[in-house]
């Protein structure tokens, strides 16, 4: 393979956005799986990274994207030519990630797919997936009949989350920020917008609350739970921060519960499989838009600003 080239999308310093370039194709070595990328996710953690704004950052310069899936070319320790996904082990942390034609990722990191699997769905299903199912089952422990109000409805996580939630019985209600979202809002929910929240909007109080979005929406959505009620907390893209009246937090008795992916990922692992397989056979959706790597700008715009539906994916194939 020597003398072939390769693009890869190089960071070369934090707060701009990496540039495609063409270098030699990257050498398999002891350990690692050559693997030729089909799809890789662009995430809010990669846009965080490229940022400079995350607590692990690589030496520079690097190749973010820290998912993808492809095609093994060379390994010890994982056939040729199948189809795999990788992530973890510090890929697009540490180490070279996946913003590439080619990669050379730690075996460990190579997990693999079922064939004919959509590349695109196979490189983001499982923050999503994984974060609904420990939302909905493992922390906000959602029971058949229970009121649960979602809110980013439309999002990766939002509208994975309204799907298991409706599955495990619940009755969902999914709020949207602004009005193009609303018909992107599972159709198991009743879709609401953000600054129409309100008790009588949602029909009464909620059981719990799954928060992909944080700051004013979750103050408003907290006001909504029953007393003893949940709300589990994922994602915090409309703000880091909201105040709380403690006095007022004591009389309405609702749990505020983290959720983190990062923790709980092993526990959900298996959920998050079979929901791929639900997810490849049309039983679930998640939406994905796709660009290719020239149009990284557009992509990282795109979910930077919330105008994003589903996931975005960069498309290598
Ligand atoms: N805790 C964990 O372990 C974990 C795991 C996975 C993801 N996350 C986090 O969960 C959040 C949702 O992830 P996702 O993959 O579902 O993201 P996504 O698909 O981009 O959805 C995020 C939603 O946030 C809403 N939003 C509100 N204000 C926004 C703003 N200023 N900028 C951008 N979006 C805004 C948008 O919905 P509207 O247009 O309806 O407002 C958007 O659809 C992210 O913050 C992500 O980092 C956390």
């Amino acid at each position: 393979m020597s003398g072939e080239t390769s693009r890869a999308l190089v960071l070369e310093s934090f707060g701009t956005l990496p540039r495609l370039v063409t270098r030699p194709l990257p050498e398999p070595r002891p350990g690692h799986t050559l693997v030729r990328m089909l799809a890789a996710q662009v995430g809010h953690l990669d846009l965080n990274v490229v940022d400079g704004a995350f607590g692990i950052l690589p030496d520079l310069p690097a190749v973010p994207g820290t998912t993808g899936c492809g095609i093994v070319l060379a390994s010890d320790s994982h056939p040729e030519g199948r189809l795999v996904r990788i992530n973890g082990k510090g890929l697009g942390l540490r180490r070279d990630g996946c913003w590439a034609d080619h990669a050379v990722v730690p075996d460990a990191a190579v997990i693999a797919v079922a064939d004919g699997t959509d590349p695109a769905l196979a490189c983001s299903f499982f923050s999503p997936a994984g974060t609904a199912w420990a939302a909905v089952h493992s922390v906000a422990a959602v029971r058949p009949g229970e009121r649960v109000l979602v809110t980013g409805a439309a999002g990766a996580v939002g509208s994975l989350t309204v799907q298991v939630a409706a599955r495990a019985g619940a009755e969902v209600i999914g709020v949207v920020g602004r009005q193009a979202k609303l018909d992107h809002v599972p159709a198991v929910a009743k879709a609401v917008l953000a600054t129409e929240l309100s008790a009588e909007a949602v029909g009464g109080p909620v059981d719990a609350v799954v928060d992909t979005v944080g700051g004013p929406v979750l103050r408003d959505a907290l006001g909504l739970v029953r007393p003893r009620g949940r709300v589990a907390l994922v994602g915090y893209t409309a703000g880091r921060e909201f105040s709380v009246d403690l006095a007022d937090f004591l009389l309405a008795d609702v749990a505020l519960l983290p959720v983190n992916l990062m923790t709980r990922g092993k526990e959900v692992a298996a959920d998050a499989e079979r929901l791929l397989a639900e997810l490849a056979a049309g039983e679930l959706n998640l939406p994905i838009e796709g660009y290719g790597p020239d149009r990284l700008p557009e992509a990282t715009e795109r979910l930077r600003t919330g105008e994003a539906v589903g996931r975005v994916v960069l498309d290598f194939s």
